[in-house]
């Protein structure tokens, strides 16, 4: 069967996932809310389901990881801290003619979405200009897809500005510049303008937009209670630092997990539930020694050799080989739960594109039908987010080790002194960074590297950085199938497989008589029913033909089905107490007995 195409694709998932239940539009019978998508009853499985596995596999297999829940509402200032306040924004632009509001960053990404712009694209094929054609479409057509593209509002003078710049230079424009001719009116004036992907219409100059939603605490709405509904975790992880790695006795290197909702006011929420305004991460935050004391206890700092996964974590690693590893690790989870690598890329981002506390990312992304996306963000983050927060709360932040104070003292005088230079330079870097004066940052960098020769510092952290709705969102396109069966008559019917991983599928089984007026076999499927459902989430259905049955678990992702026949009731005594189970993605069956059923299954859904 030939590929649909990504929007054809798209459409068809989205009705699957409200006919099914998977996603609904939030607060649909109001006409629904931009940004704001709920989970049916089988996306609320899948949901807990994927973010089951991620704790688990974070924090309950693993010795070096605990968890924290923390509140959404937190002190304000701790955003200030964290940079949000300041520079947690979009850029933004408003149309001067229909007064939408437009990502700035993302125009030349929504544009080709629009008909207007796929108009004017096949008109000019590879940048040729036709003004002849350009014309008539603008008398015609243009007035009802793009009335505000200056193309349209006044053509001669549009057409004018282009066929200057073509004389000027006769080769073929570049899409982009195409359409910001076409939307230029006052050339002279202006320059070129960027267009609105909506109208057509002039697009302002882009101005910084926090995505912050700000709410108050108490009765009073004033400046003296603003507050904020977190856009990320990962902040309360910074500020209770202390807390968890006293009452886990945890020593660094170890990391704090969370999960839970966050809230951003994103522009232009899009992509269904790809950017939604509230939507739901899992964090984690790895902190490990700064370089400078790896160095100082191992005597040398580890660095990646090799691409892949670097193994087990050795003491001389330096950050470096945990970001590394820690890629590794989030893309062994995605294998885990059905996402191949080969559906995933890793992109290194370039050192413009890192967030002002990062010193190297990566992301993982997932091959969506609308376009290659981030799903995870794996940023090694340096020691800013509990230098901020010792700044700002006047708390102190660092640790103490005492293997360090020990080891520094067996240094050699050069040694000590090229660590202590090192360790200085780095801190007095972020200290003026962040605008403290040259003087002050000299006084607290000697301070902050002689405490390094005591055994204190900063820890460093490597953060791993998930959104669920979006790993939901990739699980689902990635199960999505269409198989066509021909019946005896020859008559064809395509009907959709979600071909889920057993893990992560919403219903696990689902156990089903043959018939349902033959009370033997209901009483026997109820006890199969009864001793499978305590362990894994279980479907009962009686109703309809076998086949319309097995149709519709294959719809909902249900890896297997058992089928209670007149063989379980010993019509062949050899086959007493045994069910069939089928197989969603073959349609294989097997016959096994029912006290096999939880030692079969329990590995194939954990
Ligand atoms: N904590 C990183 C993020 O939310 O993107």
């Amino acid at each position: 069967m030939a590929e649909p195409k990504a929007t054809e694709l798209m459409e068809k998932i989205v009705s699957l996932c409200k006919r099914r239940g998977f996603i609904f539009q939030s607060s649909e019978i109001y006409g629904g809310i931009n940004g704001f998508w709920d989970y049916g009853p089988l996306g609320a499985e899948l949901k807990r389901n994927v973010k089951e596995l991620w704790w688990t596999s974070m924090t309950r297999l693993r010795d070096d990881v605990a968890g924290l829940e923390a509140t959404i509402i937190m002190h304000p200032q701790i955003w200030k801290a964290s940079g949000h306040v300041d520079t947690f924004s979009d850029p933004m632009s408003t149309c001067r003619h229909c007064k939408k509001l437009v990502r700035a960053d993302q125009v030349w990404e929504q544009l080709p979405e629009n008909a207007w712009a796929q108009a004017i694209a096949e008109l000019c094929p590879g940048g040729h200009v036709d003004s002849a054609r350009l014309l008539g479409w603008a008398k015609g057509k243009g007035q009802r897809v793009a009335p505000n593209l200056a193309l349209v509002r006044n053509p001669e003078t549009t057409l004018s500005w282009l066929a200057e710049r073509v004389q000027q230079n006769p080769a073929p424009l570049e899409t982009k510049e195409l359409y910001q001719y076409l939307a230029t009116e006052q050339f002279r004036q202006t320059g070129l303008v960027t267009p609105c992907p909506h109208c057509g219409g002039e697009l302002t100059a882009p101005r910084p937009f926090n995505l912050m939603f700000k709410t108050h605490y108490g009765p009073v709405e004033s400046d003296d209670n603003l507050c904020y509904l977190r856009p990320e975790t990962a902040q309360a992880i910074f500020v209770q630092f202390k807390n968890v790695m006293e009452t886990s006795r945890q020593r660094v290197p170890f990391g704090i997990a969370q999960m839970g909702k966050a809230f951003r006011n994103e522009v232009t929420p899009r992509n269904y539930t790809f950017r939604s305004r509230e939507f739901e991460q899992m964090e984690l935050e790895f902190f490990i020694k700064p370089d400078e004391a790896v160095e100082a206890l191992s005597g040398t700092v580890a660095v990646p050799q090799a691409p892949g996964h670097p193994g087990e974590p050795q003491a001389d690693w330096g950050w470096q080989l945990w970001h590394q590893y820690w890629v590794e690790e989030r893309i062994k989870f995605y294998e885990g739960i059905g996402l191949p690598r080969t559906t995933l890329e890793e992109y290194w981002q370039k050192p413009e594109e890192l967030a002002h506390y990062a010193r190297a990312c990566v992301d993982i992304l997932f091959k969506f039908p609308f376009g290659t996306q981030e799903l995870e963000g794996i940023a090694a983050r340096g020691d800013f987010d509990l230098s901020q927060h010792a700044r700002a709360s006047g708390k102190p932040m660092g640790v103490f080790d005492e293997t360090l104070r020990t080891a520094w003292t067996k240094l050699t005088k050069e040694k000590q002194d090229e660590l202590w230079k090192r360790y200085y330079e780095a801190r007095k870097k972020y200290l003026v960074k962040m605008g403290v004066e040259p003087e002050v940052a000299t006084t607290e960098a000697t301070a902050d590297a002689d405490g390094l020769a005591k055994g204190q510092y900063i820890a460093h952290v490597i953060e791993p950085s998930a959104g669920v709705d979006r790993l939901i969102l990739g699980l689902i396109t990635h199960a999505y199938s269409e198989v066509t069966d021909t019946d005896d008559k020859g008559k064809s019917e395509t009907r959709v497989i979600m071909r889920f991983h057993p893990r992560v599928a919403p219903i696990k089984v689902a156990v089903l008589p043959l018939l349902k007026n033959k009370p033997e076999l209901v009483k026997k499927a109820q006890e199969v029913f009864a001793l499978l459902r305590t362990q894994m989430n279980t479907y009962y259905d009686e109703a309809g033909s076998i086949g319309r049955r097995y149709a519709r678990q294959d719809e909902a992702g249900t890896p297997f089905c058992i089928t209670i026949d007149f063989d379980s009731l010993g019509e062949k005594p050899e086959l007493l107490n045994t069910v069939t189970l089928r197989h969603r993605d073959d349609g294989r069956q097997e016959r096994l007995p029912i006290a096999e059923l939880l030692s079969y299954l329990l590995p194939k859904i954990r």
